[in-house]
C-alpha cells in the first residue's frame, strides 16, 4: 500500500518484498495454454484435476526421486497455498497442536488457526534457522498432530540436509504425527546443497507425509494458480472432497499448461536458478559489509534474511519494522520485516529483482545508515 502510494507520487520504488520470480512464464507453457483455449478446453474437469496432469505429477516426482506415486495419490490444486490450506483443514481438529518452524511463512500459522489448531513454535534461531530432529523432538507433546516443514524455506532461504530431513520425519512419524512437506521452492537449491523431496523417503515414512507442490515459483507461474498435493490416498481423498465443495477444481487451461511445464525441457528452471545465484552471490557479501548487518548465505529459494540487530542499535530503530518502514518511506526500498515471520531483528530481502535494482537498493540502505549515524 505504502509502496503503491509512493509510486503514484513518482518515487522510484525498489521492490525487494516480492515473493515471485521476475521472469515471464516460459513460452512453451504459454503455448500449451493457448492450444487449450483453441481446442475449447474450457469446461469443468474432475475435482482432483485431469488424469494426464496427475500422471505428469507422479512421473515427474517418481523419475526425479525414485518414488512410486500413483494418480489417486495426487490432487491438482489452485497453487501451493490452496493445497496446504485443504491439507491442514482436512486434518486438524480444534485443540490439535501444529508444529511450525519459527520463523516461517506467514500463512502457516493462519491456516492452523483457521482450523482452530494450536500452533507450537519450534525456534530455529539457535541452529542458524535449520530445523533439526532434536528441536522437533523437544517440541512434541501428546496433542501434537502435524508438523509443516518448508525446505528450501521462505523466509530464511535455508535448506535442510537430506539426512537430517529424514531424521526429522522419523521422529515425527514415531510419535504419530502427520507431516506436510511444503516443496514450493523444491528446485531452487544452490550447490553444494541438494534438492531434497519427501518423495525420496522410504514408503513407511511417506505413508505419513503429504507433499504440497507448486508450479508457481519453479516455472514463474504465480498468477496461473496451479499446484498439487501428493501423498497418502486417504488424506488426498479428503483434500479432493474440500476442493470439490469449494473451488471445484484448478482452471482447466492452467492444468494443460502445467502438463507442459512438468513434461517439457527443464532448461528454464536451470536458467532462473543460475540468475538467482548470480544475484545472491553479489548481494550477500554486500550486505555483510554494512556495519551491524550479518547475513548467512542462502542455500535455496531467492531470499536473503539478514540479521540487522546491530544496524538497529546503531541507527536507533527499536524494531525491525521501524527499520523496514524507514527504508521504504524515506529511501523507497521495500523489504519485509522479520517480525512478520516471527524473527524480530531480521528482514527478508527477495532477490527476485534485477541485479541493477538490487545494487541500487544496497546503496540506499548504506545511505540510510549514513544519515542515521552522522
Ligand atoms: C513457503 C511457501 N509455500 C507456499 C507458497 C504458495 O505459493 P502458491 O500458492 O503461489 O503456489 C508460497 C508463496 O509465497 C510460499 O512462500
Amino acid at each position: 500500500m505504502a509502496a503503491e502510494k509512493l509510486r503514484s507520487q513518482g518515487v522510484n520504488v525498489i521492490d525487494l518484498g516480492v515473493g515471485e520470480p521476475d521472469f515471464p512464464t516460459p513460452e512453451h507453457i504459454k503455448q500449451a495454454a493457448k492450444q487449450a483455449l483453441d481446442e475449447n478446453f474450457t469446461k469443468y474437469t474432475a475435482a482432483s484435476g485431469i488424469a494426464p496432469l496427475r500422471q505428469a505429477v507422479c512421473d515427474y516426482m517418481n523419475s526425479n526421486f525414485g518414488s512410486d506415486y500413483t494418480p489417486e495419490q495426487c490432487c491438482a490444486v489452485l497453487g501451493g497455498k490452496q493445497g496446504l490450506f485443504n491439507a491442514v483443514v482436512s486434518l486438524i481438529n480444534p485443540g490439535d497442536e501444529v508444529l511450525l518452524e519459527k520463523p516461517c511463512w506467514v500463512s502457516f500459522p493462519e491456516m492452523a488457526h483457521f482450523a482452530e489448531g494450536k500452533v507450537v513454535w519450534v525456534d530455529t534461531e539457535s541452529t542458524d534457522f535449520h530445523l533439526t530432529a532434536d528441536l522437533v523432538k523437544a517440541a512434541i507433546t501428546p496433542k501434537s498432530k502435524l508438523i509443516i516443514i518448508n525446505s528450501p524455506s521462505n523466509p530464511t532461504g535455508r535448506v535442510i540436509d537430506p539426512a537430517e530431513y529424514r531424521k526429522i520425519i522419523e521422529v515425527a512419524v514415531e510419535k504419530g504425527l502427520w507431516v506436510i512437506s511444503d516443496e514450493c521452492y523444491l528446485q531452487f537449491v544452490y550447490p553444494p546443497h541438494k534438492v531434497n523431496s519427501a518423495a525420496q523417503l522410504p514408503p513407511e515414512l511417506r505413508a505419513r507425509v503429504l507433499i504440497a507442490g507448486s508450479l508457481s515459483k519453479t516455472y514463474a507461474m504465480t498468477g496461473w494458480r496451479i499446484g498439487f498435493t501428493l501423498g497418502p490416498k486417504e488424506w488426498v481423498t479428503e483434500i479432493v472432497k474440500i476442493q470439490s465443495q469449494s473451488a471445484t477444481h484448478a482452471a482447466s487451461i492452467a492444468q494443460k499448461a502445467a502438463i507442459a511445464a512438468l513434461t517439457a525441457s527443464q532448461e528454464s528452471v536451470k536458467e532462473m536458478l543460475a540468475e538467482f545465484q548470480r544475484r545472491g552471490d553479489w548481494l550477500i557479501p554486500a550486505l555483510n559489509k554494512i556495519p551491524g548487518v550479518t547475513c548467512g548465505k542462502p542455500e535455496g529459494a531467492f531470499y536473503a534474511f539478514p540479521n540487522i540487530k546491530g544496524l538497529m542499535k546503531n541507527c536507533g530503530f527499536a524494531t525491525s519494522k521501524e527499520a523496514a518502514d524507514e527504508l521504504l518511506l524515506k529511501y523507497g526500498v521495500v523489504t519485509t520485516d522479520g517480525a512478520a515471520f516471527g524473527a524480530e531483528g531480521y528482514v527478508r530481502m527477495s532477490y527476485a529483482n534485477s541485479l541493477e535494482a538490487i545494487q541500487e537498493a544496497v546503496e540506499r540502505i548504506k545511505q540510510m545508515v549514513a544519515d542515521r549515524t552522522k
